[in-house]
């Protein structure tokens, strides 16, 4: 799967979205290692803060599906600015895979290529509790 397929399946998330409070659409797609790919979208609830974001629902959906190790996510918003995960999900998406490569994209069609690593520099992990 090349970098683009990951996001343009990224974008096709975004119709799936249930957005009615923040109207703001985030599709997610996540690569696993052995070259699966679980895609999400963030679905809202009217008890705001139990909204799940587009990448826990990828990772979740990966998990529960048997897959632990992953190699890349691509998130993507309509806006003007790239869609940067929030702080839980770089604290969600550490927990499996701290290596992960992130494709960022905005709502032209463009994205920026980054590590979890540089969102989420000394992360704790799961060798933190060691
Ligand atoms: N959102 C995500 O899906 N992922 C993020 O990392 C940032 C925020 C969603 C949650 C909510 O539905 C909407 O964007 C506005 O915060």
């Amino acid at each position: 799967m090349t970098e683009q397929a990951l996001v343009d399946l990224a974008f096709t998330m975004l119709e799936r979205s249930y957005v009615p409070y923040s109207h703001f659409p985030v599709g997610a797609a996540l690569l696993c290692a052995d070259g699966t790919v679980f895609t999400g979208c963030n679905v809202e609830n009217a008890a705001y803060g139990s909204t799940i974001c587009a990448e826990r629902t990828a990772l979740v959906k990966a998990v529960s599906e048997g897959r632990r190790e992953f190699t890349a996510l691509a998130v993507v918003g309509n806006g003007g600015d790239y869609c940067w995960p929030c702080g839980a999900c770089r604290q969600m998406l550490y927990e499996f895979a701290p290596e992960l490569t992130l494709l960022v994209g905005r709502g032209d069609g463009k994205y920026r290529k980054t590590a979890l690593k540089e969102l989420l520099p000394h992360g704790f992990g799961p060798s933190s509790l060691n």
